[in-house]
């Protein structure tokens, strides 16, 4: 089956791939690391690689808006009745950059593409293996190419699961599940382990907030589309398009076992949180 997103597909595509170029390049020798907060580090990478992708869409999309996470949001530009294309890339360059500047080789790139507040496309590369995960609303998730599904796994107490529960009682609430599943895991790349749903690696992947949009984005898709079930802690939608600030939650599980996981959260009485 053809996609109507094939040339963004494409496009996006090598760009992650040349982004990763750039990671993989400074990997080993983080030249200078700027601490935007007590938990947030930023590394000359990071920058590096967002140029990289900002310039090559306004390139070759000048019509389409950008946000991305270190400079944040970018117009495109206007058609002449001074309307926008409703196209907006959303671009983490970096995501996973403490394990990155700490030599983890855990991190990945991610680029999605919205399409009239409906994400469309997604990719996500992990230059350490060269795994490239890839999805359209239209088509199936790939990993390399080949079309990859979400866990058949029957019991949650199966499953390996990506969790974690920030804020106050997070720990506890995180003790509270442990026994439920086989084992829980936290990788500190949200995007790579959200992508990890749509070819079962990661059974499931929980994160009560402390998410941006270019964390999910297109990690969110390829999850959907490998066949997870993908909402927001409280069962809905989980992208948002007017959602600003680390306030975004997933709960991703394939269909068997999300209502499960979101009532295990909600009888913990887990709500969104917004600091780690
Ligand atoms: C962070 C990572 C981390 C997640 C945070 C994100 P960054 O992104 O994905 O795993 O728990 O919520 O902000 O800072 O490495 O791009
Ligand atoms: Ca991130
Ligand atoms: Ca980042």
């Amino acid at each position: 089956m053809s996609s109507r997103w094939t040339d963004e597909l494409a496009f996006a595509t090598d760009l992650a791939r040349r982004a990763g170029a750039i990671l993989t390049d400074s990997y080993g020798r983080v030249e200078r690391i700027d601490y935007k907060s007590k938990r947030d580090v930023v590394t000359n990478a990071d920058y590096a690689s967002e140029r990289l992708v900002i310039d090559a869409i306004r390139d070759r999309f000048p019509g389409d808006a950008i946000l991305a996470e270190e400079s944040g949001e970018h117009a495109g530009v206007l058609r002449d009745d001074g309307s926008n294309n409703g196209r907006t890339w959303v671009i983490d360059p970096l995501d996973g950059t403490v394990n990155y500047a700490n030599g983890i080789p855990y991190y990945c790139v991610s680029i999605g593409l919205v399409v009239d507040d409906v994400p469309t496309v997604g990719v996500i590369l992990d230059p350490a293996r060269d795994d490239l995960y890839a999805a359209t609303v239209d088509g199936p998730a790939t990993l390399g190419g080949e079309p990859i599904a979400a866990s058949a796994k029957l019991t949650l107490s199966d499953y390996v699961v990506s969790l974690a529960v920030i804020g106050r009682g997070g720990l506890a609430r995180e003790r509270k599940i442990a026994p439920l599943i086989r084992i829980h895991r936290r990788m500190g790349s949200a995007a790579l382990a959200l992508a990890y749903v749509a070819n079962g690696r990661f059974d499931a992947f929980v994160q009560n907030g402390g998410l941006s949009p270019w964390d999910v984005a297109a990690a969110g898709l390829i999850a959907e589309r490998g066949g997870a079930v993908v909402t927001d802690i409280t069962g809905g939608p989980w992208w948002n398009p007017k959602l600003r600030g680390p306030r975004t939650s997933v709960v991703a599980a394939p269909a068997a076992q999300h209502a499960a996981l979101l009532e295990l959260l909600g009888s913990l009485r887990t709500s969104l949180q917004t600091r780690r």
